[in-house]
């Protein structure tokens, strides 16, 4: 089975989401938890930002023993200064650069011609190979690259001794079509491709960063970056607990997969939630509270049978204790017999018949029936006979 590497970026892409910011200590509880997790490589800020940064990147390298730890840099030297001094103490240090390739960031961003964005990049690489044996460079924008000139860019950053190449959609402009067929055209064309990483890294403007870097995988990437419950820039990034799962769930289809410990996915999901105030949406894929929830009685009726009817994977995968049937107007007598039960109450069928039909007038009035709806609806209905 092919490893797929895991970047996670939570703690820097994740961190640039509006009204996020998180202090060192909160910085350092993620990574620890990441590290459980089992990311390979954690970004874990852009020292060249801020002081505040700089000193949160030197903690979680200091703290952070298990990953490969990687600050962020332009193509420039004060900022790769500014990483040397932030990864001081980490047991695997690894820098971070970016250059945006694509004609609209060269003409009205960075004002360089194509000649000139080679040119700053080779010098960037260079000036850093004498300090770091471990540099991803990113072609910022990749994704509206021409990509004869991204192969000359790949070529070029690898030349200069870039071992991961970056290819970011970083703004979540492409089809999973247009985006894994980047990572093929690399790998056919660019000389010494082999002896270097591909990685992914994809926006979710148009809600199709999992399914780009999934394609990505398809095509060749070796590693996929993304955060803990797709928090990023604008709309997000990647999930990466929607990409392991996937690979996970469907590995007869991808034939690839991450060493996470899926287990400390939940876990790891709250733990972000709630240090960056981003609560998970109740529908969100693998994470939300929704995930492993049914309330449909024929969903139910299944889920009582066999739980493989409804569900494609267990919450027990993910540290969750077990699935949820929540009664309301859709539910049938099926689950809610169940649910009685469990609350100890084994009712004759007459009985039962007649509390399952004020359950559904009730149902009907209310979003979602709580066991303690039940219990006074109970309560009433025993005092009656
Ligand atoms: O989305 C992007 O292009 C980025 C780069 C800095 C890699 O986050
Ligand atoms: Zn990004």
């Amino acid at each position: 089975m092919r490893k797929i590497y895991v970047f996670d970026t939570t703690l820097r892409d994740g961190e640039q989401s509006p009204g996020v910011n998180l202090n060192t200590r909160e910085k350092v509880e993620i990574a620890h938890q990441l590290e459980k997790l089992g990311v390979d490589r954690i970004e874990a800020g852009f020292p060249a930002a801020s002081p505040g940064d700089l000193a949160a990147v030197n903690a979680v390298a200091r703290a952070v023993k298990n990953a490969t730890i990687i600050g962020l840099s332009r193509s420039r030297q004060q900022d790769i200064d500014a990483v040397r001094e932030a990864l001081q103490g980490a047991q695997d240090p690894c820098l971070h650069l970016f250059l945006a390739t694509s004609p609209i960031h060269r003409q009205y961003k960075l004002r360089m011609d194509k000649q000139q964005v080679l040119e700053n990049a080779e010098a960037a690489i260079r000036y850093a190979k004498k300090y770091f044996s471990k540099i991803e460079f990113s072609a910022e924008d990749a994704g509206r690259t021409e990509l004869d000139f991204l192969c000359e860019v790949t070529a070029m950053a690898i030349r200069a001794g870039a071992t991961v190449i970056n290819i970011p959609d970083t703004v979540g402009y492409l089809s999973p079509y247009e985006y894994g067929n980047i990572f093929k055209t690399l790998k056919e064309q660019v000389p010494g491709i082999e002896n270097v990483q591909l990685s992914a890294h994809c926006h979710d403007d148009l809600g199709m960063a999992t399914v780009n870097a999934l394609a990505a995988i398809m095509n060749g990437a070796d590693q996929i970056e993304g955060t803990i419950n797709g928090i990023g820039e604008r709309a997000g990034n990647t999930a990466i607990e929607e990409v392991a799962m996937a690979l996970e769930t469907r590995q007869d289809f991808f034939g690839a997969k991450t060493s996470l410990v899926l287990s400390e996915i939940a876990r790891t999901s709250r733990l972000v939630s709630k240090l960056t105030g981003m609560v998970v949406p109740g529908n969100k894929a693998i994470v939300g509270a929704n995930a492993f929830a049914h309330e449909s009685g024929i969903h139910q009726d299944g889920m009582l049978k066999e739980k493989t009817t409804y569900e494609i994977m267990s919450p027990e995968t993910i540290g969750l204790k077990e699935s949820k049937l929540v009664l309301g107007k859709h539910s049938g007598r099926h689950a809610f017999r169940e649910k009685l039960i469990d609350l100890g109450f084994d009712l004759e069928d007459e009985l039962l018949n007649q509390t399952f039909a004020k359950f559904k007038v009730l149902a009907d009035k209310k979003k979602d029936v709580t066991d303690e709806d039940l219990l006074a609806l109970l309560e009433e209905k025993l005092v009656d006979t």
